[in-house]
């Protein structure tokens, strides 16, 4: 397999780039359709623009709503991309993600399970329908460098493992973004025209909120982390940090509300400092920034008793728990 050659940030010539990507796209897909799954993340925006500007109409843009996705995010992704002139359609697939999810607690499976719904289950039936032979998406360097390495299996590394998705799935995948780490995909999006709230986004798991349930992912759990996570990004927006996130322990923890045992959730809450999520060290946030996030925690999300701050390093921990 031939190595794959990185683009540094400041080599980055965000003019040249486009471009280069923009006609590779045309000449693979030649007048034929392509797919691609928009998420939101400064990835896989970055993607469907290029896309876009490629193929036009010809590029059937999909957001997968599996489910386990933050509160309100399909419709406001949607509406941003309308307004840029690409229309999404929206795929409603949580039945389909919560059945693979069902009872499994080993984060690798989980993982897997999410990969296969999406890859085989969902884009295989969008394929068909649209008769695209090609998906496009946004992997980037540090995926394919943390997936060989067997740190964790990112949900959309393929060839790098020997797995050739046309033979697993039926359709090529073509990757434009896979010699860029996370700095330079932020320099090409704010390039291709997208607003500020997308190339400056904090990343965003593949997995979603399945990353961040400890143990088995129910519709139930989702919900509580997804309000615990309205919750984190609202008090941590202007931190400036990298990334921050709500996590749902699996264990109880004994608590007391009006004054009787409530045997209650416990949410841990991380907030990162990073350049490129190989390394990382938690940020030092302010005692009363903790102390709100706990009381509004605590008030705002039905069931938890207990909340805590990480305060270990990436390695040996890494930024997501699952
Ligand atoms: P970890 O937890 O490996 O995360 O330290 C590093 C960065 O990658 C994101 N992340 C993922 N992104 N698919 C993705 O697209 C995944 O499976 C995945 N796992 C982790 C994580 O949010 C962090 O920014």
């Amino acid at each position: 397999m031939p190595s794959i050659q990185e683009i540094k940030k400041n080599e980055l010539n965000t003019d040249r780039f486009i471009e280069e990507k923009v006609r590779e796209i045309s000449g693979l897909v030649g007048d034929g359709v392509a797919i691609n799954a928009l998420s939101g993340g400064v990835d896989s925006s970055a993607v469907t623009i290029l896309g876009h500007r490629a193929l036009g109409d010809r590029l059937k843009a999909y957001f997968i709503n599996n489910g386990i996705m933050r509160e309100g995010e399909p419709q406001a992704i949607a509406r941003i991309f309308e307004k840029l002139g690409v229309k999404i359609e929206i795929i409603d697939a949580q039945d389909e993600f919560f059945n693979a999810l069902k009872e499994i607690t080993d984060p690798e499976e989980k993982r897997e399970a999410i990969t296969q719904t999406f890859y085989k289950d969902v884009f295989g039936r969008l394929v068909r329908k649209s008769d695209a032979k090609y998906l496009l998406q946004g992997t980037i360097l540090t995926d394919v460098d943390e997936t060989i390495a067997g740190i964790k299996r990112q949900h959309n590394v393929f060839e790098q493992l020997g797995i050739d998705p046309e033979k697993a799935f039926g359709y090529k995948i073509i990757e434009p973004l896979i010699q860029l780490r996370k700095d330079g995909v932020r320099k090409a999006a704010a390039a291709l025209g997208l607003p500020e709230s997308i190339y400056n986004r904090p990343p965003f798991p593949g997995p979603a909120l399945a990353a961040r349930v400890i143990g088995a992912v129910t519709r139930e759990k989702i919900g509580i982390v997804r309000k615990a996570t309205t919750v984190v990004e609202e008090e941590l927006r202007n931190t400036g940090a990298f990334q921050y996130m709500a996590i749902l322990h699996e264990d109880k923890v004994t608590g007391m509300r009006e004054n009787k045992r409530d045997f209650g959730l416990q949410i841990e809450v991380r907030c990162w400092e990073s350049v490129d999520a190989r390394k990382a060290t938690p940020t030092k946030l302010p005692y009363e920034t903790l102390t709100k996030l706990a009381d509004r925690i605590v008030n705002e999300v039905p069931g938890v008793v207990s909340v805590t701050y990480n305060i270990a390093s990436k390695p040996p921990s890494t930024m997501e728990v699952v």
